[in-house]
């Protein structure tokens, strides 16, 4: 079982739309028994989906009924195969937490296609077009590296 962390900052934007767009990728390729996929924040914790985000995922037949935002934790570093930030600032954030990345598990999302980049941030940008294809086109180069690591 592989098992992948989103990350962002408030975990209630990008991280969870990351989150469900991976298992349903991953429910489609008929491949949810390997993956466990969760997101998580840097900052907060506890709140919902923020509703354009939700909105988008519905938009595309995508629920995420039940989520609730959480902070990443230490102990996360080794619950997780991959931990995958949204931005390069949620990196920082990611290592400071877990004490640094001495196994290499963390990446940024946009590292898994052709152009790699921060995606930025919709709370801020209100731009949740731009954040769904990237979030979109991250988990898409995700699963194909990951099927390409099966024997
Ligand atoms: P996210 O966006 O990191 O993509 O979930 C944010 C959501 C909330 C806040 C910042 C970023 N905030 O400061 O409350």
């Amino acid at each position: 079982m592989t098992k992948i962390l989103f990350v962002c900052l408030g975990n209630i934007c990008r991280s969870p739309m990351a989150e469900f767009v991976m298992k349903d990728l991953v429910k489609k390729a008929g491949l949810s028994e390997q993956f466990l996929i969760e997101s998580a924040g840097t900052s907060r914790a506890g709140g919902p989906v923020y509703p354009p985000a939700k909105q988008k995922l519905a938009e595309h037949g995508i629920s995420c009924k039940g989520k609730t935002s959480r902070q990443l934790q230490k102990g996360d570093y080794d619950v997780y195969d991959l931990l995958i930030g949204m931005d390069y600032g949620n990196l920082r954030n990611m290592r400071r937490i877990c004490g640094g990345d001495p196994k290499q598990k963390m990446h940024l999302l946009l590292d898994f296609t052709d152009h790699p980049r921060d995606i930025a941030d919709p709370w801020y940008t209100d731009d949740f077009d731009t954040a769904w294809l990237d979030i979109e086109k991250g988990c898409q180069g995700l699963l194909l590296r990951l099927k390409m690591r099966e024997p």
